[in-house]
Order: C-alpha cells, then sequence, then structure tokens
C-alpha cells in the first residue's frame, strides 16, 4: 500500500457499528481513530453537570470557554478514552442520561464550530479515520474516502443492548429503542449539519454482515484510493 495518508470519513445512524470499523481500520493502518460523538458526549456532560439550560445560548457559549476536550491512549483497553478538563470521562459519557440528552446538544450550532474546530486541527496531518454524522458532509468534504455506515434498526437496537447491558444491568430494549429514534429524528433534522448521506461516499450496509466481512470491504475500498 502506498504510504500516502488520506482522511477516511466514517459516518451513519448511531449503534450502527461505525466506531468498531473506524477502530479497526486505524489499527490496521496505524492510522488515529477519532470518535467525534464522544466530543459531543462530553459537552453535554458538561452541560448537564453544571444544569447548563441548552436554549440559553449566551451560557452555553460561556460554557464552551471553560471546556477542554482531548484524547489519551489507554494502554489497558487499547483504545483512546475521553478528557474533560483533565478528567477520564470515557465511561461516564456512554450513560443514558447523556445519550438521551447529547442530540439536543450537538444540534447548537456554537457547539459544533467549537467541536469542529478541534476535529480540523486533528485531522491537518492526514492519517486519521474520523467517525461522526457530518465528518463526508461538513468537517472534510474532501476527505479521500467516505464510508456511510447503515443497518437494520432491530439490529442497531440488539448491538446497542448487548453493549449497554455489560456495564448497567438495568436497560431495556426498549428505552434503547426509544433513544435511538429520538437521536435519528434529531440528528437527521436539525438545521446545522444535520446527518445525511455525503454524494461520494461509499455506502456500507452491515446488517448481515460479520465484523470481519464489513472490515474486509472497507479496506478493499482503502486499497482502490490509495492503491
Ligand atoms: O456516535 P455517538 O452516538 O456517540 O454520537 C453522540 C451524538 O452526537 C449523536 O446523537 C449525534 C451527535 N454527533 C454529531 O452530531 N456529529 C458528529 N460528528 C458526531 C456525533
Amino acid at each position: 500500500m502506498s504510504t500516502s495518508k488520506i482522511i477516511i470519513a466514517v459516518d451513519g445512524y448511531s449503534s450502527c457499528g461505525k466506531s468498531t470499523l473506524a477502530k479497526a481500520l486505524a489499527a490496521h493502518l496505524a492510522y488515529v481513530f477519532i470518535d467525534t460523538g464522544a466530543m459531543y458526549r462530553a459537552i453535554a456532560l458538561y452541560l448537564l453537570r453544571h444544569q447548563i439550560d441548552f436554549n440559553d445560548t449566551s451560557k452555553v457559549i460561556e460554557a464552551l470557554t471553560q471546556i477542554k476536550l482531548y484524547f489519551k491512549y489507554n494502554a489497558q483497553t487499547a483504545k483512546s478514552d475521553m478528557y474533560l478538563n483533565d478528567e477520564n470521562v470515557e465511561l461516564e459519557i456512554r450513560e443514558m442520561r447523556v445519550s438521551q440528552k447529547v442530540s439536543e446538544v450537538a444540534a447548537i450550532s456554537e457547539v459544533r464550530s467549537f467541536a469542529v474546530a478541534q476535529q480540523h486541527e486533528m485531522g491537518k496531518d492526514k492519517g486519521i479515520v474520523m467517525d461522526g454524522r457530518d465528518i463526508g458532509t461538513v468537517v472534510f468534504p474532501n476527505a479521500a474516502l467516505k464510508i456511510f455506515v447503515t443497518a437494520d434498526p432491530a439490529i442497531r437496537i440488539q448491538r446497542r443492548y448487548l453493549e449497554l447491558s455489560a456495564t448497567n444491568s438495568k436497560v431495556t430494549r426498549e428505552e434503547i429503542a426509544q433513544n435511538l429514534q429520538h437521536r435519528d429524528l434529531i440528528d437527521t433534522t436539525r438545521e446545522h449539519s444535520p446527518l445525511r448521506q455525503a454524494e461520494d461516499a461509499r455506502v456500507l450496509d452491515n446488517s448481515n454482515m460479520t465484523r470481519e466481512e464489513q472490515f474486509n470491504l472497507a479496506i478493499s475500498w482503502v486499497k482502490e484510493v490509495i492503491g
């Protein structure tokens, strides 16, 4: 494979397996994996902790000046954890209380500008796999490879259930189904950078694929692009 590094944008609905794919691609290519959803989750956590009204734009703008976000590699899990003001919030940002509010927070234009500026910085040397909703459309519209991941709703619910029930035994499938529906609606209909497939994205429907099959398909696309 060529040594020239590219940007790979992985977009799609919640719980479609985007992160699994993006992480595997990054590990294989020795690229940096960036989970942009974690950034919106950490911002939502900050606003929730400080009881900031999402509709109060000046309070939200003020809060953003107090937020420092970064990813740090965790050798124990072999993954990067999200840090909010030097605190590891990787587990807390996955909790239902954050999931229930994060789409509202991610719909605020000031929040998006704040996160996107940092995402641009993270991608300036290329060699990244960035996972999100607007990466191929807004953040890196010139990304060399754009993958739009989709999966059957019932399969998405089951995957999220298995993921969450590993750490939270109280969560129900019904709660997850409602949350995914709610987030899909907000993510696709918001005014700023709604989730949509970029015209030049390659669609990967992994409903009936194993992780390995989805990885192999994506790697074949990478090879096509970088030769
Ligand atoms: O990928 P995730 O489920 O952790 O994302 C959390 C929320 O953040 C999701 O509801 C939509 C939003 N998001 C976004 O608006 N833009 C991104 N690039 C990534 C996530």
